[in-house]
């Protein structure tokens, strides 16, 4: 049983969160219910910031909003002393939304709109991350109409093929972000944007994939980003003052997966490169890390209830839950493994295989394959742990499912971070053409 956090089972087998059982969170506001542990999020934080201090030189943390975001989360991270990584106009006006300072947000994406930019540039987005030339010219062009110098960095391609599922592999030779240091590309784009008067051009940014679990792919990214930053140098006098790292770091999702030692990784990291400025008499830069699930996914538990239990034949049971693929597509999407237990019988024998499927007209929505569970009834509540990466944030609506309630909980308290969607919102863009009013 994966317990994350500040899970535990009581003494009447009853899964506690935050110090209340998962039946009283079911209860009080129904299922399918998506629950992060405060706890556990500051946790990482903690982990990632201690690891930072040792860096010499200046350093940022930055959160991934892709892997979740709402206005509670954007409000406790800029408590914590967070930047963040947004990717749309809609990200960014969630986490103004929740006081989030635009001077620590980095505006990322591969296609950002002419409308996009201007909106970053007036709200005083703090970062810039220039994804390719097409986009560099755009943001030099639209920053000419403003009198403030707009920030910005270069994300480049260094051409490793880090060892996860394809979809989410972004540092090799061919990725769609990003331009290729071997091409020569990356080189030309940094002097480019350089000598842009009205861009103020601090450094490099590099995210290579996620659900990474290996240091060393992490040192090999280091390594190439420094080497590029020292050729910068010897052959253009360039001085680079940012390094961003991007994401990435894996985040375990069942008993058995590999945990990375986040203080280790960062600290590994940190030094090499700040032994590599000192061997080049190279001024530090400032090191900038922005992980999305490291931070969220342990944290967040996803809770159901059974409905229809199903038996096929002595090798296949289906049981089904209230939500699925709608509030949960990444089993569908990238074979992502989970485990499950039942958090009203903690403690009971397993002896039924299931099939833990959704409530979608899909076959495919399947979010375990093979897991073994006391033999489950309508009403019991399946626990998914360490759920809270990329699963609210790439909710949808199919079959008119509305998109769950998300809680924070802490020391016995629980606080709605999300109300649950209502069936009256699904419609609340429609419109119905007068002809077909009568
Ligand atoms: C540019 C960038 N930075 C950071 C992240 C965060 O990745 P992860 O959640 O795996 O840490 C992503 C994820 O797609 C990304 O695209």
């Amino acid at each position: 049983m994966h317990l994350t956090g500040t899970m535990t089972v009581n003494k009447d087998g009853r899964l506690e969160i935050g110090g209340i059982t998962a039946t009283k969170l079911v209860n009080d506001y129904g299922t399918p219910l998506l629950v992060y542990d405060e706890e556990l999020i500051l946790e990482k934080i903690a982990a990632f910031q201690a690891a930072l201090a040792e860096y010499p030189g200046e350093s940022q943390l930055i959160y991934a909003s892709k892997a979740f975001l709402c206005r509670g989360l954007a409000a406790m991270l800029r408590k914590e002393g967070l930047a963040l990584d947004i990717v749309s106009e809609g990200e960014l006006a969630r986490a103004r939304a929740g006081n989030f300072p635009p001077e620590k947000m980095f505006f990322h994406g591969n296609n950002k709109s002419p409308a996009e930019i201007k909106k970053a540039i007036e709200e005083g987005a703090g970062r810039f991350i220039v994804d390719n030339a097409c986009e560099a010219r755009l943001l030099a062009d639209i920053s000419e109409q403003y009198e403030q110098e707009v920030a910005c960095q270069l994300r480049v391609t260094p051409g490793i093929d880090a060892n996860t599922h394809d979809y989410i592999k972004t540092g090799q030779k061919t990725s769609k972000f990003g331009v290729g240091i071997a091409t020569g590309q990356a080189e030309e784009l940094a002097l480019w944007l350089e000598e842009q008067e009205q861009l103020n051009f601090m450094g490099l940014h590099s995210h290579i994939g996620s659900q990474i679990y290996e240091s060393s792919t992490f040192k090999e990214l280091i390594w190439s980003m420094a080497q590029f930053m020292l050729e910068l140098r010897q052959k253009h006098g360039l001085k680079i003052k940012e390094i961003n790292l991007g994401g990435g770091i894996g985040a375990p999702q069942r008993a058995e997966d590999s945990q990375v030692n986040i203080k280790n990784l960062v600290t590994e990291v940190g030094s090499e490169l700040a032994a590599t400025c000192k061997r080049a008499d190279y001024p530090l830069p400032r090191l900038l890390l922005e992980p999305g699930r490291a931070i969220v996914g342990e944290a967040g538990t996803s809770l159901y209830t059974i409905g229809s239990v199903k038996r096929v034949n002595n090798s296949k049971n289906y049981v089904a839950v209230d939500g699925g693929m709608t509030d949960n597509i990444r089993p569908a999407l990238y074979d992502a493994n989970y485990e499950g237990f039942l958090a009203n019988r903690c403690q009971a024998d397993d002896d039924f295989l299931a099939t833990v499927v959704g409530k979608c007209c899909e076959s495919g929505d399947v979010l375990i394959k093979d897991l073994e569970l006391p033999e489950p009834k309508a009403g019991d509540i399946l626990t998914i742990p360490a759920s809270g990466a990329y699963t609210y944030s790439m909710a949808s609506n199919y079959n008119g499912i509305p998109r769950p309630a998300v809680l924070l909980v802490n020391s016995g308290q629980a606080e709605v971070l999300i109300e649950r969607e209502k069936v009256s919102e699904l419609y609340r863009l429609d419109t119905l053409p007068a002809r077909f009013q009568d």
